[in-house]
């Protein structure tokens, strides 16, 4: 009897799986997320990482009527881990989405397994232009470097800066950054007297800023990856630059919501271009800083709206193909429009790249806290990387 109890139980027990105590495989889909979790990037990916979580909460983890489940890897930073990665989330875990790339080079590295497995790769942080033509699989959620270098060298020419001093970390979007400043700013009648170069992972700015002080130009622009803009700020203002009437202008990259309020006073009055604010003034960046910050208790940047609006354009894809991958998935990414806490967003269908509106910012004191506080925009500005 006892024994005959015990069958009958098990066999209730199966059924229930079966009929829905667990989600069967069909019912469900999977996005392979990499991020520099640790490492010298690892803000990237803990901005982005809370983004996607938020995300998850607020949609119900649901999409095309299926449960959708994000598997995060770090790759702390480094290329060949990212590209192995990949390929396992790819093969093993057969994700219907590739998402994150903290990086330029782990961008670029993981694009050849995009292609070779017509897997969609949505890239919500690296911002080198030319990223999107090196695989037809890959949507951008974060920011191109020409897209926002180009307002800043408008508004410098514009502000009686006539000289001025480049200095940008020495890799992809160093390239643009400075490409791109320089060529609308001496278009605009104004002279680069210099352009300097920090190597990516370098953390010591000092002799370059011993330079800039000797070469006295009206103004330096800057572009550092996410992470950097602390320690040149602090060493900045060490240095005596800003004594030395020395401006510093540079994408927002540099006051990094991240880290811009621990910044200090020698941020103030910072001059920037950049495609995201924590104080962009809208109802739909009030509530979404709101709520990041409810569950994080720390500020969301750039990088975290890369990552959130990354899971809006595969969920939204998701609905359309009803949870089919591949090529069907990719071309409902496609020409998607919506309302980022950014400001208004388009995927461009022809070049997958985002279509953003660039605000030009002054770091500013707002009820004791430091923010980038916007007082122009330029609308609609598509990557001028791929203009060429
Ligand atoms: C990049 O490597 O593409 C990158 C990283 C951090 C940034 C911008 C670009 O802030």
């Amino acid at each position: 009897m006892m024994r005959r109890n015990h069958l009958l139980t098990l066999a209730a027990l199966s059924l229930g799986v079966l009929s829905g105590g667990v989600v069967r495989a069909e019912d469900s889909v999977k996005i392979g997320v990499i991020l520099p979790m640790t490492g010298p990037s690892a803000s990237t990916g803990r901005q982005i990482d809370a983004a996607i979580k938020l995300w998850m909460a607020q949609s119900g983890g649901k999409a095309g009527g299926k449960k959708v489940e994000v598997i995060i890897k770090d790759d702390a930073g480094v290329a060949d881990t990212t590209r192995r990665l990949a390929q396992e989330l790819v093969v093993n875990d057969k994700v219907v989405a590739l998402a994150g790339f903290g990086l330029t080079p782990l961008a670029l590295a993981t694009a050849p397994i995009a292609t070779q497995s017509k897997t969609p790769m949505v890239v919500m942080a690296a911002a080198t232009s030319m990223i999107t033509e090196s695989s037809p699989y890959i949507v951008r959620t974060s920011f191109t470097l020409p897209q926002v270098s180009i307002g800043i060298a408008e508004w410098a020419a514009k502000n009686k800066i006539k000289k001025v001093v480049t200095l940008v970390a020495d890799y992809g979007p160093g390239n643009d950054a400075e490409k791109f400043f320089t060529s609308q700013f001496q278009l605009n009648g104004g002279v680069i007297t210099d352009k300097l170069r920090t190597p990516l992972r370098g953390a010591d700015f000092a002799p370059v800023l011993q330079k800039v002080r000797d070469l006295s130009p009206d103004a330096l622009f800057v572009f550092l990856p996410s992470g950097q803009g602390a320690q040149f700020m602090k060493q900045f203002g060490e240095r005596g630059l800003d004594k030395a009437g020395i401006k510093l202008i540079a994408t927002g990259d540099v006051t990094d919501d991240d880290q811009l309020n621990d910044m200090g006073d020698v941020a103030l009055g910072v001059v920037n271009s950049h495609h995201y604010s924590a104080a962009h003034n809208t109802a739909v960046n009030k509530k979404y800083v709101a709520d990041f910050q409810a569950a994080n208790k720390f500020r969301p940047n750039f990088m975290s709206v890369g990552g959130y609006d990354g899971m809006r354009v595969i969920f939204k894809a998701l609905d359309t193909t009803k949870g089919v991958g591949g090529d069907a998935l990719l071309a409902a990414m496609k020409g998607q429009i919506f309302e980022s806490p950014r400001g208004p967003v388009l995927i461009d269908a022809q070049t997958r790249d985002v279509v953003q509106d660039v605000y030009i910012r002054k770091v500013e004191r707002v009820n004791g806290q430091l923010y980038n506080v916007e007082f122009d925009t330029i609308k609609s500005v598509k990557d001028p990387g791929k203009l060429k």
